[in-house]
């Protein structure tokens, strides 16, 4: 596998404040990452070290295998990306700024940038002020795609989308992969992350936290119980089966949750007499604490 992004302890702080600290990152060729992180966490600062918009303080990166700071006209040559805030003053409409991307780029043409403002229903013909913040993040996604760059880096790619638009996306970003692309991109939501992505990196407080594909992720999860019964049941009937943890009996309900084999709790629900019972997976804003956890546990 070829890293079409590798950074060496990037680190890159304001003054004396932190911004992100020795971050290794590898993102391989064909991958969608997803870099999952709260406000503040650093995946601003790590996009923008990336494309050398800010120097690094030490630590190194190469993109496409080409060293961040040194080759940094190459990389945005051959790179899309969508700014984490896209905005941009001005009488100019969306189809007058990708003009002006496409020169700078050495396009003879706008590309696909009809075909993706049809699809986004996006509105190029107005002036970009004019355009309401979702209207414009589209005209910014156009921008970054309409090149065909062989790597997209997204800051928080579907902020400000409504939720067809955000479906639209996603699934753009399936194609994206499909034809052998890779796509870096930011985001807060951890279900569009789990379904688009195939690794996803946790920032927390300008340090990686974790990396894992979503795969792994899922499969290390527990499930979460919540069981009604007919008649009464004690907390002990659940408490001490292998894998059954956090117990809690309210009334004729009972919840827990299991890791591993699902087998021994099944049996002790089926010896109970159940109303409704619902097993479910956690979701990525559950297992995202779960990381927070240990992190402040070591
Ligand atoms: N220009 C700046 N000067 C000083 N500190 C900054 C600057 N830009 C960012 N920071 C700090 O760096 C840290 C990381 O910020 P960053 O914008 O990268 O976070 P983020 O993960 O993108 O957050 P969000 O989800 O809110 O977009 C924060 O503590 C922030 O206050
Ligand atoms: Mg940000």
């Amino acid at each position: 596998m070829t890293a079409v992004i590798d950074t060496d302890r990037l680190t890159k702080r304001y003054g004396s404040a932190r911004g992100i600290e020795e971050l290794d990152l590898r993102v391989d060729r064909g991958q969608v990452f997803g870099f999952l992180g709260p406000n503040g966490a650093g995946k601003t600062t790590t996009i923008r070290t990336l494309l050398d918009l800010l120097h690094p303080t030490s630590g190194r990166a190469r993109i496409l295998g080409l060293d961040s700071r040194r080759e940094s006209r190459e990389i945005r040559a051959r790179v899309g990306n969508l700014p984490g805030e896209f905005s941009y003053e001005g009488r100019m409409t969306g189809r007058e700024l990708l003009a002006h991307f496409a020169a700078l780029r050495g396009m003879r043409d706008l590309g696909s940038a009809d075909v993706l403002a049809e699809r986004f229903e996006a509105a190029l013909d107005r002036p970009l002020r004019s355009l309401s913040r979702g209207n414009r993040q589209k005209v910014g996604l156009i921008q970054a795609l309409f090149h065909e760059p062989e790597l997209l880096i997204l800051d928080e790619p579907t902020g400000g989308l409504d939720p067809l638009m955000q479906e639209e996306f996603l699934a753009l970003v399936a194609e994206q992969r499909d034809a052998g692309r890779t796509v870096f991109l930011s985001s807060h939501e951890l279900d569009e992350v789990e379904r688009v992505c195939d690794e996803v990196g946790i920032i927390r407080e300008g340090r990686l936290a974790a990396v894992e594909s979503v795969e792994e992720m899922r499969s290390r999860a527990y499930r979460n119980v919540v069981a009604r019964f007919h008649r009464p049941v004690a907390a002990g009937d659940f408490a001490g089966l292998p894998g059954v943890e956090d117990v809690e009996l309210e009334g004729l309900t009972v919840r827990f949750r299991v890791r591993g084999d699902l087998d021994p709790a099944i049996k002790a629900l089926a010896r109970q007499a159940v109303a409704d019972v619902e097993i479910t997976r956690p979701t990525l804003e559950e297992l995202f604490l779960t990381y927070y956890d240990r992190g402040a546990a070591s």
